[in-house]
């Protein structure tokens, strides 16, 4: 532990002790060879949203995968449209070309392209439409049963998954892995991917324009494998594949169709995310209701 700075001067600062420091607040990974005004991003980002009806910034501090923040500080999804909102600026700064809109656009055009799972995942791979990717160790494409009947979707990868390359391999797999084996279930027999395939960096929440550009990628993913029941993981993922705007207090334990574009359906269902269960324990009652109720479905 380095002795506590308070009076901030980064000149006088010995260069080790910055760098320790740095370390310390949680600077542990350098994103790019230029530095960003992210308050300059943010603030343009608030004032869009602040002008459109019900559109709220992402919160920066919010917790990833599903805790439960107030409807306020989550972006709203667009009802029932299959499109996400994006106001104009909602990248933050983190796509790497093209606007958010013409970076969907080309990541719907890759995924309806793809016509096995091997094509989605070079699709993935070569897409550049999202920053993430740059920042990132691994692409996380997703892994099990490619004849699953039970998809389960998470947000995004964290810290283990990214130098892995596989989804939930961290402390919220382990839990995962026994939430599935008190339904009978192994991983083998189940398909698990997530809403983005790329860490973002410090496992930040993922912003609306990041979620949006990618989504086109899990839904052909789905569409590819074919299951009965997908359940969403933690809200982002819920609110995106629900295209809903509660949060997953609400959404958990609700069922909703959904339709791919070649007509197959598919039951959808949200529960919280393991790693919010492994912060709140007592949540896990829910959860284990949930999950019977899917063992039920199947
Ligand atoms: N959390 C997720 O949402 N996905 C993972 O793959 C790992 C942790």
């Amino acid at each position: 532990m380095s002795k506590p700075i308070t009076d901030f001067d980064i000149n006088t600062l010995d260069p080790f002790e910055a760098l320790v420091w740095q370390y310390e607040m949680g600077v542990d990974e350098a994103i790019a060879d230029e530095p960003l005004d992210r308050f300059k991003a943010s603030e343009s980002l608030s004032r869009n949203a602040a002008n459109r009806p019900g559109f709220a910034a992402p919160n920066p501090r919010a917790g990833r995968n599903g805790s439960a923040p107030s409807p306020a500080a989550r972006p709203a999804v667009a009802p029932a449209t299959g499109a996400v909102p994006m106001p104009p600026g909602a990248d933050g700064g983190f796509l790497l070309s093209d606007t958010p809109h013409e970076a969907r656009q080309s990541a719907r055009d890759a995924a309806a392209a793809a016509t096995s799972l091997a094509e989605l995942k070079d699709a993935i791979e070569k897409f550049e439409g999202c920053a993430l990717k740059k920042s990132a160790s691994n692409t996380v494409f997703g892994n099990g049963n490619v004849e699953a009947r039970l998809v389960l979707v998470g947000e995004a990868p964290g810290a283990e998954e990214d130098r892995q390359g596989q989804p939930f391999v961290g402390p919220s797999g382990k839990l995962l892995d026994a939430m599935l084996r008190s339904i009978g279930l192994s991983r083998e027999e189940v398909y698990i991917t997530n809403i983005l395939p790329w860490r973002p960096p410090g496992n930040r929440q993922p912003t609306t324009a990041e979620i949006a550009v990618c989504e086109p990628f899990v839904r052909r993913h789905l569409e590819l494998i074919g299951p009965k029941v997908v359940i969403c993981l933690g809200g982002s993922s819920a609110k995106a594949l629900m295209e809903e705007d509660r949060g997953i207090t609400r959404l958990r334990g609700t069922w909703k169709e959904m339709v791919f574009g070649d007509g197959a359906k598919a039951d959808l269902t949200a529960m919280f995310h393991p790693a919010y269960l492994l912060r709140t324990p007592e949540q896990k009652r829910l959860a284990w209701r949930d999950l019977r109720a899917v063992a039920q479905k199947l």
